[in-house]
């Protein structure tokens, strides 16, 4: 029997390549990608994958040409209202990850109602990753831990509460600080579109997972080839440093 990973997460690559082999602007990538998007979404839960965390756009992509990154925002607005149903219908629960700050506000908006709307979902939970950065995901649980616990303030030389004694902190406690508090680790990292890397995408959560690279470009990536990954999933020996 098929043992499902109980958490998988997708770096979505090759949107821009696939439209270029089309003589297509990079956006129809996108818009190809979304679909693909959707379709893993609704694979991953009927095949009862808990956690699902798709990385749709990294602090590094605000490098990108403004007319791309107009284009991402308002495909993710598109996407996200149109499938409010299925989301609803399917039982998933919605969060984003990353910074909203900085983000278009119709994006903001939508993003808030569909992870109200959602709260209560329980069959499967989707993140996505937006304006994400795993180092600065680290940081910024450090920073809020020293503020929340300490009351220090960045460039403060003392607390508000005089004299203390830092507390040693285990890996538990350092992830109840992190925006991403409620993901478990990541079982399994797929990434398509044939670059071997991580791309500073949930540095924390990654430390033993399972990595699948594949050749295909996002907006090719089909079902099948998804479920032949999580076969392949089931062989590899986690050993977690054991014997
Ligand atoms: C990487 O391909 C892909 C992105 C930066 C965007 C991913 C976004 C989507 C699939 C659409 C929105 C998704 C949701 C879940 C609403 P690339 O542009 O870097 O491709 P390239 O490496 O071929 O240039």
């Amino acid at each position: 029997m098929l043992n499902v990973p109980n958490h998988v997460a997708i770096i979505m690559d090759g949107n821009g390549r696939w439209a270029k082999k089309r003589n297509m602007p990079r956006l129809e990538g996108h818009k190809k990608g979304a679909i693909t998007a959707r379709s893993i979404i609704k694979k991953s839960g009927s095949l009862g994958v808990r956690w699902l965390t798709l990385y749709a756009f990294s602090t590094e992509n605000w490098a990108r040409p403004d007319k791309e990154k107009k284009g991402l925002f308002s495909l993710m607005v598109k996407s996200l209202s149109e499938e409010l149903p299925l989301l609803l219908k399917e039982g998933i629960r919605f969060r984003m990850i990353g910074d909203k700050k900085d983000l278009p506000e119709g994006l903001i908006k939508i993003i808030s109602k569909a992870e109200s709307l959602t709260k209560g979902n329980r069959d499967l939970n989707l993140s996505v990753c937006v304006n994400y950065s795993g180092k600065n995901e680290i940081v910024k649980a450090v920073n809020k831990m020293l503020n929340d616990q300490y009351h220090l303030e960045p460039g403060s030389k003392s607390s508000s509460q005089g004299e203390f004694t830092f507390p040693k902190i285990d890996d538990l406690d350092f992830k109840k600080n992190m925006h991403s508090s409620d993901l478990p680790e990541v079982d399994l990292l797929l990434r398509t579109g044939g670059e071997k890397r991580i791309s500073n995408f949930l540095l924390w959560d990654i430390a033993y997972s399972e990595l699948f690279f594949t050749e295909t470009l996002w907006p090719e990536f089909s079902e099948d080839e998804f479920c032949d990954i999580l076969s392949s999933f089931n062989l590899r020996d986690r050993r977690y440093g054991n014997v």
